[in-house]
Order: structure tokens, then sequence, then C-alpha cells
């Protein structure tokens, strides 16, 4: 069976370069695959987290999750941190990386360095993350671009494990969609879209309203060629925002040429402003009519009970696999 399993950590307001990499496509492969999306909040403490602000973010993740269209009915959406089976093949992962494959990460290297006080788990993480994947058997794993190594590292993984101890975990894929995998800021097309950047006018926020967004992406870097084209050789910031209106307005980049032909960047802003509004207002009203309600809390009870029956069988079998001993 087709299988998918993804989840956006709950460290930071959500922005749109998560939407496009991650959130829109979960809502478009629900309906071809039996799907999982979990909220990471164990990945979260890897850094330190204020926990009223952990504990609200991870309800407003799993409330993106609905208000973004994902069915609670067909998908099973749930807390990390409320399947014990992730920690404990999160372990076991662990004993399976080698040092020197988790110490060429290129996320720990940029998050750990020059950093005083790293955590251990911060290094471990990406044991964790193939944890995640592998509970569920999962056949496809969509995320953006900043993601791949890690999945490279989930697929090195299942397949020792799998030759080691015999056939457990299926191996995973990585989906990584030409369009949206990497958005980057909208102040340098050479840095990921990110909320870290302390310049706010580099990222759109999901919740940002429609007067934030409309003057962020009047401000938005371009080039002085003036000629709306796609082509991130020769003009990466341009080209950033005709993804953006791609993905947003659900047109081909070469309709968003023709569409802007002749123009100029302060026409094409504009409208790209608008079709980025368009389709974050329904999100923000469902996403605020959810997020502290008990229909949320219970799609995620149901969720936990769903994934703790799934993983469990995996963990069960791996741990039978590498000769613990177990009564079942
Ligand atoms: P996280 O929370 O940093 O990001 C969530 C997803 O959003 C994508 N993304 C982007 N895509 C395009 N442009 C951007 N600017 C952008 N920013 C973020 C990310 O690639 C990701 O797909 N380790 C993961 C969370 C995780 C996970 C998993 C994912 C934990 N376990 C198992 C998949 C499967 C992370 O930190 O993503």
């Amino acid at each position: 069976t087709k299988r998918i399993l993804s989840g956006i950590k709950p460290s930071g307001d959500l922005n749109i370069g998560g939407y496009a990499g991650a959130l829109s496509q979960f809502v478009k492969f629900q309906h071809e695959f039996e799907s999982f999306f979990f909220v990471p909040d164990l990945h979260a403490v890897t850094v330190a987290q204020d926990p009223k602000e952990l504990h609200q973010r991870s309800r407003e993740i799993a409330a993106y999750y609905v208000a973004a269209g994902i069915d609670p009915e067909k998908a099973t959406i749930f807390l990390q941190s409320q399947v014990p089976a992730h920690a404990e093949l999160g372990w076991i992962m662990e004993t399976q990386a080698h040092f020197g494959e988790l110490n060429r990460m290129t996320q720990f290297k940029e998050k750990s360095d020059g950093k005083e006080g790293v955590s251990a788990s911060l290094f471990t993480y990406p044991a964790l993350m193939a944890s995640d994947i592998l509970l569920y058997q999962a056949s496809h794993v969509p995320v953006g671009e900043d993601q791949t190594q890690h999945l490279e590292l989930t697929r090195d993984l299942a397949d020792r494990f799998n030759s080691r101890f015999g056939k457990t975990f299926t191996v995973p894929e990585a989906i990584v969609q030409d369009i949206g995998c990497r958005v980057m800021g909208l102040d340098d097309p050479h840095k990921k879209m990110s909320k870290s950047n302390p310049n706010q006018a580099s990222y759109i926020l999901m919740l940002d309203e429609p007067a934030v967004i409309r003057k962020k992406f009047s401000r938005a870097v371009t080039d002085s060629d003036g000629q709306v084209r796609y082509d991130w050789e020769s003009k990466p910031a341009v080209s950033n925002l005709i993804e953006l209106y791609s993905l947003f307005g659900e047109v081909s980049t070469e309709d968003v040429e023709r569409r802007f032909d002749g123009q100029g960047y302060g026409a094409f802003k504009k409208e790209l402003a608008e079709v980025v509004i368009a389709k974050l207002q329904p999100i923000q009203q469902r996403f605020h009519e959810i997020v502290n309600s008990a229909e949320l809390d219970e799609i995620l009870k149901r969720g936990a009970r769903k994934a703790n029956e799934e993983a469990g069988k995996t963990l069960l079998a791996a741990k039978k696999a590498m000769g613990f001993v177990t009564f079942d």
C-alpha cells in the first residue's frame, strides 16, 4: 500500500514556506495515499521552548492541518508526544546510526554553529525522524528540499536494520515538488524563508493580515531587468515570486510569465499579494474556529489511538527482530 507520513515542527509561527513545501502537498496527497500527519513536538524541544508556547503552537500546527483542508476522517492527525513508540524506536535508531553520519547533517551544523549548550538531542534528531517515518511503514514522505538529507539517512537506516535483522521496515521515498520546495526570503533569494530571520518583511506568516501581506510583497526584492521571467540562474528573486504565484494561484509558471508579459513588477507584485490573500483567508478563518476547540481535541485523541495502534505493531516487530524478549 501507498502511505505517507509527514509533519511540521511546532516551533515558531508557520510561514508560507512551510505551507508551500509541506502543508499544501499534504492536502493534495491525502486523496492518493493513506495518510498520517503529525505534530513533531518531541523534535521541537531539541532547542529550548517555553512550555506555554510549545503547548499553544502544537495545537496550532494541528489546527493548520485541518484548516488547510486535511480531512480528519480520511487522514490520521496526531501529536508525536502522545505516541511513545516514537521515542522508543528513536532510541533503537540511535543504536543503528553512526556518529559520523549524524555529524554530516547540514541542519545540525547550521543549528549548532557558534551556539553554546547545544543539546544532545539536536544531534540525534535525525534518528528520531527516521523512527517517525519507519513506524508507519510510510512509502512516501512529502517534504521541502531542506529535509532531503534527513530522508536519505532514514533510507540508509531502514536498509541497515533490514539487512541486519530481517525485513522490518518499508524503505521510504521523499516526495519533493518542483514548485514550492524551497521558498526563499523576500529580502534575499539566497536564504530560505524562515521565521528565524530577524527581518519580519522577509517572510509571510500564515496568519498575516491582508494589509501586511500587501506591504511585504510590495517591498520584496526583485532585480533591475523589469521582466517577469522564470529563471533561477539569472533572476532568483523574481523566480521565487513566480513560484509563489504559481503555487497559491494554481497556475503554471509559464502562465504567470504570459500573464505579466510586458507589465513590470509593480502589477505583478500587487496581484501576487491578492492571490496569496485569497488562499490564506479561508484557512485563517477556519484556523481561528478550530484552534482552541473541543473538536480539535477529539481529532487528536482519535488520531493518537490510531497512531498508537499502527506504531505499536511496527515497534513490536522491530524489538522481536533484534532479540528483545517480548510477550504478546
Ligand atoms: P520543519 O518543521 O522545519 O518544516 C516543515 C516542512 O516544511 C518545509 N519547509 C519549507 N519548504 C519550502 N520552503 C521553505 N522555506 C520551507 N520551510 C520549511 C520543510 O522542508 C518540511 O517539509 N524535521 C522536520 C520535521 C519532521 C518530519 C518528520 C518531517 C520530524 N519528523 C518525519 C517529515 C517526516 C522539520 O524540522 O521540518
